[in-house]
């Protein structure tokens, strides 16, 4: 049978206590709608819809694929008001699930079993969870022989309701054929004067039909976000999660409370991960890779066996195998390296190729560059790669050293084995195998004193 996923957004989340509406708030680096909308995929429905009220124009700017339905519920009467906002686009005899853009660590697993429990006779199929505390969920009331007879909120519920620990999660699945008529019997006549989605319970028993409930049994997947206390303990029960497979895949981390991977970080065997650092995109770190404390690396690859040292930052790069990058190095986009690099503290590389055995080890800005191999580049040289309107290519040969406190301006070619006097500004070529520099003969100036101090 097709499948509609229908995902509710259109809260507010008052208690965020934000310009932003909830379900744009980022957990672990994606904003929370976006991984319910991942996670959806991954049970190759035929529709997405998503259903969203406050702040619109913010959500459908911060999660923009493409195929995604939106409906615009302008009033929210309910959960099940906002199902049935639904009415005109869901495709005629799909089954529906209902999901929550505020409940993002859902997993497809769990939503998996659902659909497969739903596949026997059941016309609803909820899923619900052993509250540790259940206070505010709706309860499941079950009869004497066990079968699901009713979801009760908490608001609405006798005190022997309320005493009740299997929860409601919100989430459930409704079969296509049934579901527009148990939609149609929904009304307000409860206490909050809201159209509850959870009334399709009592109405599918009430028409003979069978419901069931998966019991979920890791609370911590159906877990909303209300606040950002609760938005933080998500975050760091993702970050658990992902320390966790990372261990189980032989990563020695210093303290698995203490990295945050957002997005996909692949590890090869004997990889180390110092604490605090914080992965982004999608990271490869070869095997044998170390990473010291505090780094922070996005969509980068990272050659086996290289070291990378506290307080480094590569972003959008290639490093080869054994470098040593850092400490305190910053890696800016499109920077490649060679085998046996070094890049040394307080060194920025952008958009450059750094040959094999090439060292950069202190105080330096290499931008535009080609660096070929065993390259030797003095501390505090710079690239010139910028005339204020346009960019310049740099280009150093193999086996080249640049003494300390140069500077390169771009177009300029530094041919193989060349050398540069220290605090030279290099504008044009220099030839192979030559010492070049550009600095004025050192004078001593006979009969100069100090100036004195006025009285
Ligand atoms: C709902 C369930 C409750 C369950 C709980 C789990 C109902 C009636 N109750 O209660 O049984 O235990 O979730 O967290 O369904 N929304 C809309 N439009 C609306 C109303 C809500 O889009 O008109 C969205 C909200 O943005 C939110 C979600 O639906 O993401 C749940 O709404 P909320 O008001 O938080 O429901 P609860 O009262 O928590
Ligand atoms: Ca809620």
């Amino acid at each position: 049978m097709s499948l509609s996923i229908i995902i509710l957004a259109a809260g507010k989340g008052t208690r965020m206590n934000s310009a932003r509406p909830k379900v744009v708030h980022p957990l672990a680096g994606k904003p929370m709608l976006q991984r319910v909308v991942d996670t959806s995929r991954l049970l190759n429905p035929q529709q997405i819809i998503v259903v969203i009220g406050h702040g619109s124009e913010q959500v459908t700017g911060a999660v923009t694929d493409p195929d995604l339905l939106w409906v615009e519920q302008t009033e929210q009467l309910g959960t099940g008001h906002a199902v049935m906002q639904c009415n005109d686009l869901v495709t005629p005899g799909n089954d529906i699930l209902v999901l929550y853009g505020d409940v993002p660590l859902i997993s497809a697993s769990t939503l998996q079993q659902l659909i497969a429990e739903s596949e026997g006779t059941a016309v609803v199929c909820l899923l619900s969870f052993m509250a540790a505390n259940p206070q505010g969920y709706g309860r499941i009331v079950r009869d004497a022989t066990h079968h699901v007879q009713a979801i009760v909120e908490e608001k609405d519920a006798s005190d022997e309701i309320r005493a009740i620990h299997e929860s409601n999660s919100g989430i459930l699945l409704v079969s296509g054929n049934e579901y527009r008529t148990l939609l149609s019997e929904l009304d307000n006549n409860n206490v909050q004067q809201e159209y509850y989605l959870t009334d399709v319970v009592k109405h599918a028993v009430a028409r003979g039909h069978e419901v069931t409930a998966v019991i979920c049994d890791d609370e911590r997947e159906v877990l909303g976000v209300n606040n950002q206390v609760q938005l933080a303990q998500l975050e760091a029960v993702y970050r658990e999660h992902q320390a966790t497979q990372l261990m189980n895949l032989g990563v020695k981390l210093a303290d698995p409370k203490r990295i945050d991977v957002r997005g996909s970080l692949e590890t090869g065997r004997d990889v180390s991960i110092d604490i605090n650092c914080i992965f982004e995109g999608e990271v490869v770190l070869g095997d044998g890779v170390r990473v010291g404390a505090n780094c922070v690396i996005r969509d980068s690859h990272i050659g086996e066996g290289s070291e990378i040292l506290p307080m480094t930052m590569i972003d959008d790069s290639s490093i080869g195998a054994n470098n040593s990058i850092g400490p305190f190095a910053r890696i800016r986009p499109a920077t490649v390296t060679d085998e046996q690099a070094k890049i040394g503290n307080f060194v920025e590389i952008k958009k450059s190729a750094i040959g094999k055995g090439s060292k950069v080890s202190h105080l330096s800005y290499i931008g535009d560059t080609e660096m070929g191999s065993q390259v030797n580049i003095g501390a505090g040289t710079i690239t010139c790669n910028y005339d204020g309107a346009n960019k310049h290519q740099t280009v150093i040969e193999d086996g080249v050293f640049v003494g300390s406190d140069t500077q390169l301006v771009a177009p300029v070619k530094v041919a193989k084995d060349s050398t540069i006097g220290a605090g030279s500004t290099i504008t044009r070529d220099t030839p192979q195998g030559k010492l070049s520099l550009s600095r004025s003969k050192q004078l001593s100036i006979k009969g100069w004193q100090r100036p004195v101090k006025n009285r």
